[in-house]
């Protein structure tokens, strides 16, 4: 039977736990010294790529860059390190910054859990490692997660260990409450995600929760630009619109939502640091948020795990031109 969308969240802890223990890359990394590293994915699995970005940015002397397209910038070459995720293993995407890497000679691992990533992963011998199957991609982000740190731990470039002691944190009994709280809080709104460029990659997965398991359009902003532009935006009323402000304690960020209240705007204020450790927050809220959409979407008679729309949007891929070319002569 195949399992419900809140189910797979309620499994994080156990799923964590099980990909600490048995994730292991397939064939060898090469250890060789980098010249910068890329991660590339879309959606649910390029998040990963987005939180390895800001885990980084302040820890390694190489760049590093996420890529959500089918095309890497020209001076991504030889000497470079690529990680692809996709849980599906058939993201078009994906699949053309892969083979455009082997192309340019970069050095290359796979995150997946089956499709044609996983068929040239074998075949072109790029280690990878395979997460489990029978989840829906965004329901799979530990797996995907802790595969992609096993894969920067053979690289030598961070050591997760504090992060893996703290999944404890995934059972937390106050989770099932905040969650409900935030649904009622975004009701028929539109929320509005607002943070700093740390916290970005949370306030991404925050929006993409509320698009696909609530089916809502939501945004997500970003200080410290919010405050040279979309600031402004907020000098009107809007009858649905409501901020949540992921505030991980810093001034600007107490500053941004007392302005936003004092502008009137229906603003809910998370505190979000609940460790000190960057991952172990963003493991935390991205559960207690995944599980506020599903509420939210439950409690509309909304089916949570159903994206008709990607599936579409997919499909008109697979009968574009992109999808035409093909990848061994593209090799
Ligand atoms: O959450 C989702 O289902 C999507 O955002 C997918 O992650 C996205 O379409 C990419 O697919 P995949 O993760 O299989 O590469």
């Amino acid at each position: 039977m195949t399992q419900d969308l809140m189910s797979m969240y309620l499994k994080w802890y156990e799923l964590s736990v099980h990909a600490v223990n048995d994730y292991r890359v397939e064939g060898e990394i090469s250890r060789e010294l980098i010249e910068g590293l890329v991660l590339s994915g879309m959606g649910g699995s390029g998040i990963v790529g987005d939180v390895i970005y800001s885990l980084l940015y302040d820890k390694v002397d190489i760049p590093i860059i996420t890529i959500k397209d089918y095309s890497l910038p020209k001076w991504v070459k030889k000497g470079w390190f690529v990680i692809a995720v996709s849980y599906s293993g058939n993201t078009l995407e994906t699949i053309h910054a892969m083979t455009e890497s082997l192309r340019r000679g970069a050095k290359l691992a796979v995150i997946t859990s089956d499709g044609k990533l996983l068929e040239y992963a074998k075949t072109y011998k790029i280690p990878f490692i395979k997460v489990d199957e029978g989840y829906v991609p965004r329901a799979a982000f530990p797996l995907l997660l802790i595969a992609t740190l096993k894969i920067l731990e053979e690289l030598n470039l961070y050591n997760a260990s504090k992060f893996y002691e703290s999944l404890g944190v995934l059972n937390d009994n106050k989770i099932m409450n905040v969650a409900d709280e935030i649904s009622n809080f975004v009701g028929n709104s539109i929320p509005i995600f607002i943070t700093n460029s740390k916290y970005y990659p949370l306030g991404l997965r925050c929006k993409n929760e509320f698009n696909e398991n609530a089916k809502l359009i939501s945004k997500v902003e970003v200080i410290p630009e919010w405050g040279h532009n979309d600031i402004v935006g907020w000098e009107s009323r809007y009858s649905n619109v409501k901020a949540i402000v992921l505030n991980d304690g810093s001034e600007i960020l107490n500053y941004v939502w007392k302005h936003l209240r004092d502008y009137g705007h229906e603003v809910k204020n998370v505190e979000i640091n609940i460790s000190d450790d960057y991952l172990t927050n963003i493991i935390y809220w991205s559960k207690v948020f995944g599980i506020s959409s599903i509420k939210l979407a439950l409690s509309k008679g909304i089916n949570p795990k159903e994206t008709k729309s990607i599936s579409k949007y997919k499909e008109f891929l697979k009968h574009s031109k992109l999808a035409r070319i093909n990848f061994r002569e593209k090799m």
